[in-house]
């Protein structure tokens, strides 16, 4: 079966959240010096762009992680591929995610950040998609609720392709 693509959110309403939320995080950051934790790959375009918008002083790093087990997605099973370069101690930390699905991977990233004794770890994730969560955990900072459909583009991929789509599509057919 072809692979279709319906577009769910487009590019403008995308830039009109990032910048709202780029907005509330620049207004709680006030004075304060923030490490951009992005979870690659997916969370890419979102903080290339969440960065630009933000009006306080800003670093960011990267992380990688991957399930494993034998039920990728509900096995809660994470590893780190990539670790971030420097050390987090006393930093202001926000992870910033592509997509909460079922909150496995956040949980751990949470866990394990935490162990590093920033000075405070917060969330941004932009897409939610609550029907699927095992485990109560949710961001701080949540761009769109969005049904429990498989989405890609704006650096959320089906096996590596579409990340480069400016606009979220729902996948069909794959
Ligand atoms: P969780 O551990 O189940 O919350 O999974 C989070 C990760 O699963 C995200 O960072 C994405 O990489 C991936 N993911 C979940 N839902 C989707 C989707 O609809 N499209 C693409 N990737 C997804």
């Amino acid at each position: 079966m072809d692979e279709q693509l319906e577009v769910l959110l487009t590019r403008e309403e995308i830039q009109e959240k990032v910048k709202e939320i780029a907005n509330m995080i620049s207004d709680d950051y006030k004075g304060k010096e923030v490490l951009l934790v992005c979870v690659l790959k997916g969370g890419v375009v979102f903080l290339s762009d969440l960065m630009r918008y933000l009006s306080i002083s800003t670093e960011i790093d990267f992380i990688a992680v991957s399930s494993y087990g034998i039920s990728t997605k509900s096995s809660g099973v994470v590893k780190i591929i990539k670790d971030l370069d420097t050390s987090i101690e006393d930093m202001h930390v926000i992870i910033v995610e592509d997509i909460i699905d079922t909150g496995l991977t956040l949980r751990y990233l949470l866990e394990n950040l935490r162990t590093r004794l920033p000075a405070s770890l917060k969330v941004c994730a932009l897409l939610d998609k609550p029907e699927r969560r095992l485990l109560e955990i949710n961001a701080d900072y949540s761009g769109f609720a969005i049904p429990d459909k498989f989405v890609v583009g704006y650096g959320l991929d089906y096996s590596e392709k579409y990340r480069n789509l400016p606009d979220i599509c729902i996948l069909d057919g794959e």
